[in-house]
């Protein structure tokens, strides 16, 4: 397993990235690796003091320049005082990743009318406000620039039990294809990431509490038997705000081992039969040629 820095140094000097959600997880491994490739970062969650936590270790850790926002991504002025700020620091923004989520699990009948809109509002409604405030201002300034959302894998399978966050997700990705196209015209870049298990603290206690984390072992569901490694992510996300990526547009990458597609194949089931009665299964079905 690879989980070194993928990209050469500097591969992101000059450029200044905002990552919504950046303070914890899976923002705070994929802002760390843009901070160590040269780039300026924007960090915003609803948290001050861990966003300004982050920010402090982050600096000492790469030497790069880090500014925290507090900012919920659901109210609209909010994420505008996000731009200013950047702005005013740095003078420009380049690439804005839509990672803040909310999520739990729960059967949908126990879910009350605002736990689903909790849920929608901060991931379609958060990232719509961060796509569209940013939007604007690239196509009025006529700068190119690149938006990266984080959705997952059921964005596009759907999941029980998480459906608000599958309906957010769905249309985030909905999004990010609708726009690669709309906007391509303005050099404005829109991928997603589809992201398989990553263990954090934030998915984990709201999607495995209790000894559910062992009842359910991710690594299980997965072809290549383990979960990812937070740098894996964090090259696929470098790449992709990187200029490297420049001709990939409208795509949704997943990361995951393969997990998505084995609950997806019809036999994939198979897998459970041991070896040694596939001899007696090759005879039968041989002599199924002649019936
Ligand atoms: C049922 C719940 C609930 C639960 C909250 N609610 N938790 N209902 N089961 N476990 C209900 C509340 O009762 C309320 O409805 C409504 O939801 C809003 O709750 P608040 O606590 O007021 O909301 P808020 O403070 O905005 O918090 C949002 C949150 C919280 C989503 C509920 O968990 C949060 O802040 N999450 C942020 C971080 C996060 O979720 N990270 C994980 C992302 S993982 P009523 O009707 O009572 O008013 C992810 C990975 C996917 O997305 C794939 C993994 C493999
Ligand atoms: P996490 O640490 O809980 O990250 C979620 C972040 O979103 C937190 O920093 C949180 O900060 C922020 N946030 C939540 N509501 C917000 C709001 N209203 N406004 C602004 N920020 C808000 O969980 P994670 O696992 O790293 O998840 C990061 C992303 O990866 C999410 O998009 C998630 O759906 C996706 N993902 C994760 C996995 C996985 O296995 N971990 C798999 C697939 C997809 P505050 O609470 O301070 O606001």
């Amino acid at each position: 397993m690879y989980n070194q820095p993928m990209l050469r140094d500097d591969a992101l000097k000059g450029k200044t990235i905002v990552v919504t959600g950046g303070g914890t997880g899976l923002g705070k491994a994929m802002g760390t690796y843009f901070l160590k490739l040269g780039a300026n970062l924007v960090i915003t969650s609803r948290k001050a003091d861990v966003l300004q936590k982050t920010a402090e270790e982050l600096e000492k850790e790469t030497g790069g320049k880090v500014l925290a926002v507090t900012c919920d991504v659901r109210d609209y002025e909010q994420v505008e005082h996000v731009l200013a700020e950047t702005l005013k620091t740095f003078g420009r923004v380049d690439s804005l990743l839509n990672n803040a989520a909310g999520n739990f699990i729960s059967p949908t009948e126990r879910l009350s009318a605002n736990a689903f809109s909790t849920v929608i509002d901060i991931v379609l409604k958060g990232s719509v406000n961060c796509t569209l405030a940013f939007g604007k201002h690239w196509i009025k300034e006529k700068q190119a620039a690149s938006i990266l959302n984080i959705v997952t894998t059921y964005a596009f399978t759907g999941s029980a039990f998480v459906v608000p966050s599958a309906c957010a997700k769905g249309g985030v990705l909905a999004m990010t294809r609708s726009l690669a196209v709309e906007w391509g015209k303005y050099g404005i870049r829109t991928n997603a990431i589809a992201p398989g298990p990553f263990p954090t603290k934030g998915a984990w206690e709201r999607l495995l509490p209790g000894d559910l984390a062992e009842k359910f072992d991710f690594k299980n569901r997965v072809p290549l038997k383990r979960v990812g490694e937070h740098q894996e992510l964090a090259n696929l996300a470098a790449f992709l705000v990187s200029d490297f990526s420049g001709y990939i547009n409208g795509e949704v990458i997943s990361i995951d081992g393969g997990e998505w597609l084995q609950g997806a194949g019809q036999f994939n089931g198979l897998e459970a039969i041991p070896t040694e009665m596939w001899d007696a299964f090759e005879q039968m079905t041989r002599s199924a040629k002649g019936s």
